[in-house]
């Protein structure tokens, strides 16, 4: 216990800005002077102490407009990071764009090596996802890793070898007898997608910037000072290459990226080897067409010849070798004319901008809207109602708009930029901006646009099968239903007679609705749609107050006491209960049977009464959701990440960060074994 919980606004206020000073100052001595006067775990004590405080009081993250030391984001000046020099240049690729392209990439090597006096070679290829993210490379002396370093030039890179420990998947020893010498190993340092997208909503939750996308969030972490960022923010990495050796030689590249998956180096399952020029093309073509399924963004495919004899001869032109090409995917930008702005509210009435567009096809879809997140986003783009602007679209993913089409930022006399809406285009209500730097809302509680939302976030929450946005807003068309709770009154009859529905379908929607009644306390608390409260926060106040009734009663300071509740989350999330929309909507679903009541043990009984724990990794016999239900019933708790009152991390398969700093921070660690064991008494 810091005495975080029990330290007064002031008490904390000073302690905060101690902690503040004490950590920019050890931080510059140990990152940036290289001779720390303190030690990694004093460091440690000093930022989790901080974290604890900011947990409590999220208003200190944030002092005079200065950002806490806990919070430090974007790239540091480049003048802090070490500079070091590659022991050999790391390399860049040609292009190829077609199967034509590829294949005049072979005859030039058939033609070099004829000059060498190699006739009619028998090329092997190896094609590999081309991992849209950062190089790096990893130095490995008598098997322990010794540097880390980003590609930089080239020649000279930045080392980065204090966040490189940080990911988990990279050995800090070579798993082998008989170590080389040297080995230094390359990758791809890259954020995945369901990383990316859990950062960026933690960012927004916590009122922080958002990153744009994976690769610039990867670079923003790999070039951070702190290593305790980058442990906070989930890297991961694909290893695709041996640089420098000594004392160990590979025939082949295959054969290399075999060892090194041997050693428990990453490296993707689905590179392969390959015989012909028609193989590769086939399967450039399949990585292409998988490109939108993958759970990291690629923006290609890497060729490589994979003998090392026949790579040795052919060598290196310019700045890439010639025995290795990247093939391009058709390109997911283009350009169009913006029509017009629109604007959509959320579920708390906060207006959503996104552009309308004249059709263009981008990598063979037709776009005609994009989304522009929100009215910040939009300003900072410059972009102007009748003017061209570059529409990207990445993967699967939503298309962007990502700025005015070159030369048109330049132009005189440009179409004003778009005005936020005076009036919410759904309902009409005089629309109101609350303060500087919180976005315009609609602040009519009952505008439709606000309860659509509002209704497919329940519909998502509680997990009901079958119901999506379309059925969602038809139902709302017709009249049926206006609040969640109208959701339980729809009968088969009803919705058989819709286009679209069969007696077999409805009776299924109507069951997926009921056998939501099921879903426990926590998760109707995170479907009502109260601002603050996530999945966590609910199934925390459910834990805490055991009884909807008991949640009404309290007061702002005994919702304060949840753990992971701040002094100015209590106060939202007690002023919505107690809206009139609100405390409707709850009486009219207690009507309808949905569990507002906790089930299992109270907090101070059960077996894991008063423990704080942590889910991390895949558990061989139970889901994420078991296993917190578990937990939950035992009167334990569960939170996101791992501090000094952690109790417990429970880890499973591909266990993180998480691992990582449990074990820094010596909080025990136990598999599902242990936690049934925990549970069972
Ligand atoms: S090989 C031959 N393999 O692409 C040495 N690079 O344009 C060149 N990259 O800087 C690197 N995935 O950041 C190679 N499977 C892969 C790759 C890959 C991504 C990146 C890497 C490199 C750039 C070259």
């Amino acid at each position: 216990m810091n005495g975080a919980d029990e330290r007064g606004e002031t008490g904390a206020q000073e302690r905060a800005a101690e902690l503040r000073s004490a950590l920019e100052y050890h931080g510059h001595r140990y990152y940036v002077l290289d001779d720390p006067e303190i030690g990694d775990d004093q460091y440690d004590a000093l930022l989790t102490e901080l974290r604890a405080i900011e947990a409590e009081h999220p208003e200190l993250v944030r002092v005079d407009g200065v950002i806490s030391p806990t919070q430090r984001v974007g790239a540091e000046p480049v003048s802090d990071l070490v500079k070091v020099r590659h022991p050999e240049p790391m390399l860049s690729l040609a292009n190829a764009r077609s199967a034509e392209e590829l294949k005049a990439w072979v005859l030039r090597m058939r033609n070099h090596l004829a000059r060498e006096g190699i006739e009619d070679p028998a090329f092997r290829f190896v094609a590999e996802p081309k991992i849209d993210g950062l190089a790096i490379s990893l130095l490995y002396r008598d098997g322990r890793f010794e540097r880390g370093a980003t590609r930089g030039n080239g020649e000279i890179g930045e080392d980065v070898t204090h966040n490189l420990r940080t990911i988990a998947s990279i050995p800090l020893r070579l798993d082998v007898d008989d170590p080389p010498a040297l080995l230094e190993v390359r990758g791809e340092v890259y954020m995945s997608l369901p990383d990316f997208a859990a950062l960026n909503e933690r960012r927004a939750e916590a009122g922080l910037s958002t990153f744009m996308n994976p690769r610039n969030s990867a670079a923003g972490t790999i070039r951070q000072l702190d290593p305790k960022l980058a442990a906070d923010r989930p890297l991961s990495l694909w290893c695709y290459q041996i640089g420098v050796t000594d004392g160990i030689g590979f025939e082949s590249h295959w054969e290399s990226l075999q060892w090194l998956r041997a050693r428990r180096f990453p490296v993707h399952p689905d590179v392969v080897r390959l015989g012909t020029e028609e193989d590769v093309v086939a399967q450039c073509e399949a990585w292409e067409r998988r490109r939108g399924s993958l759970e990291f963004e690629i923006d290609g495919v890497v060729v490589k010849v994979d003998q090392a004899d026949l790579q040795r001869r052919l060598g290196v032109v310019g700045r890439d070798p010639r025995w290795a090409i990247a093939w391009k995917f058709a390109p997911t930008t283009a350009v169009t004319t913006l029509r017009d702005i629109g604007w959509n509210p959320g579920k708390f009435g906060d207006l959503h901008p996104y552009a309308m567009l004249e059709p263009v096809h981008v990598s063979g879809v037709t776009i005609k809207l994009a989304t522009l997140h929100n009215e910040e986003d939009l300003a900072r783009k410059d972009i102007r109602i009748g003017e061209e602007v570059i529409v990207l679209r990445a993967g699967d993913v939503i298309p962007q708009v990502l700025s005015p089409a070159p030369h048109v930022a330049e132009r005189d006399g440009r179409p004003p930029p778009p005005a936020v809406p005076a009036r919410c285009p759904v309902c009409e209500t005089p629309t109101v901006k609350p303060q500087e730097g919180v976005f315009t809302r609609c602040p009519n509680r009952d505008c439709p646009g606000r309860r659509w939302q509002l209704l497919k976030h329940y519909v998502g929450a509680m997990d009901i099968d079958g119901l999506g946005e379309k059925q969602v807003g038809l139902f709302m068309d017709l009249g049926w239903v206006r609040t969640a709770a109208d959701f339980y009154d729809l009968t088969a009859d009803q919705v058989s007679e819709l286009d679209g529905f069969g007696t077999v379908s409805a009776e299924k929607l109507v069951a997926a609705v009921g056998a939501s009644r099921e879903q426990p306390f926590g998760r109707v608390l995170f479907a009502l749609g109260i601002e603050e409260v996530g999945g966590v926060t609910g199934r925390n106040l459910a834990q805490q107050f055991r009884t909807i009734d008991a949640l009404m009663a309290a007061g702002v300071e005994a919702i304060d006491a949840t753990p992971g509740v701040g002094p100015k989350m209590a106060a939202t999330i007690h002023e919505q209960l107690h809206d009139p929309i609100m405390v409707r909507l709850i009486s009219d679903l207690r009507e309808r049977g949905l569990q507002l009541e906790q089930a299992g043990a109270p907090p101070d009984a059960g077996a894991l009464a008063g423990k704080t724990l942590v889910l991390t990794g895949t558990l061989p016999g139970l889901t994420r959701e078991q296993a917190t239900e578990r937990i939950l019933s035992a009167g334990g708790r569960v939170t996101g990440s791992v501090s000094r009152k952690t109790s417990y991390l429970v880890a499973g398969d591909s266990a993180g960060t998480k691992l990582a700093q449990a074990e820094r921070l010596g909080v025990p660690v136990l598999d599902e074994a242990g936690l049934l064991a925990l549970l069972d008494g």
